[in-house]
């Protein structure tokens, strides 16, 4: 099924590659053989839900998209999930105005914590309007989207909760020393599973990719 990614150009259309569903079912289908439990599910950058089509139970998953047209089709397309029209960082801020840390234990989020968290997150440096509150005492600099989105999306799992992205080739496959800090701060918390090469998945971008599978320590 084909849907309208937008009008959008430049730096904003980087965010918005559409994982093909063929994809998004295998990335399932590893969920399943390593042990997802049948419990809450998080995708932290929805778009339009591509990832949604093969989750075995609709109603324990819930999404966030940053962009109303997106989140207006998802929200139509999957109706007994729940969706929020708002950034993944805003997850760890102090609803309503969202301008300082939570005061609770993680997240105010509804469905924490989550067994799986499965998607296919915004790459690039990480910046925008909430990029000021990361990273907190203690915990290492996030150096793109893509790691703020591991580093975050670990926390909001239970123990042995999985999660299974696709990202940009770097972690896997650029030797010891680069992203060290970044390898060295995942592998405290959780360890990496299972990984595939997928080349570069989208059209308009040549970003190779990996599917990486984690399983929370
Ligand atoms: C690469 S697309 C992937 C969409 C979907 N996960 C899939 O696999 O088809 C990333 C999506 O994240 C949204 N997005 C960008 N920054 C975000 C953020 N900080 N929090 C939540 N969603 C974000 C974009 O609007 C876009 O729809």
């Amino acid at each position: 099924m084909e849907y309208n990614e937008g009008k959008r150009t430049g730096k904003q259309k980087l965010n918005a590659f559409f994982t093909p569903e063929q994809i998004c079912e295998q990335m399932w289908e590893l969920a399943k053989v390593h042990g997802y439990d049948g419990g809450s599910v998080l995708e932290p950058s929805v778009g339009t839900g591509n990832m949604i089509v093969h989750a075995p139970d609709k109603s324990k998953v819930v999404g966030l998209e940053t962009e109303i047209e997106y989140f207006e089709t998802v929200t139509k397309r999957f109706p007994t999930s729940t969706f929020h029209n708002m950034f993944f960082e805003q997850l760890f801020l102090q609803p309503p105005r969202y301008r300082s840390d939570y005061a609770g234990n993680t997240t105010w989020l509804a469905g924490y914590p989550f067994s799986l968290i499965i998607g296919n997150p915004p790459y690039g440096k990480f910046t925008g309007r909430w990029a000021s509150y990361f990273p907190r005492k203690g915990e290492p600099k996030m150096s793109s989207y893509e790691f703020f989105f591991i580093w975050y999306g670990l926390k909001l799992l239970k123990k042995e909760g999985l999660l299974v992205y696709i990202v940009p080739q770097n972690y896997l496959n650029s030797g010891f020393n680069a992203y060290k800090k970044e390898k060295e701060a995942i592998l405290k918390v959780a360890n990496i599973i299972d990984g595939y090469e997928m080349g570069s998945l989208f059209k308009d971008t040549k970003v190779p990719t990996h599917i990486i599978v984690l399983k929370k320590k």
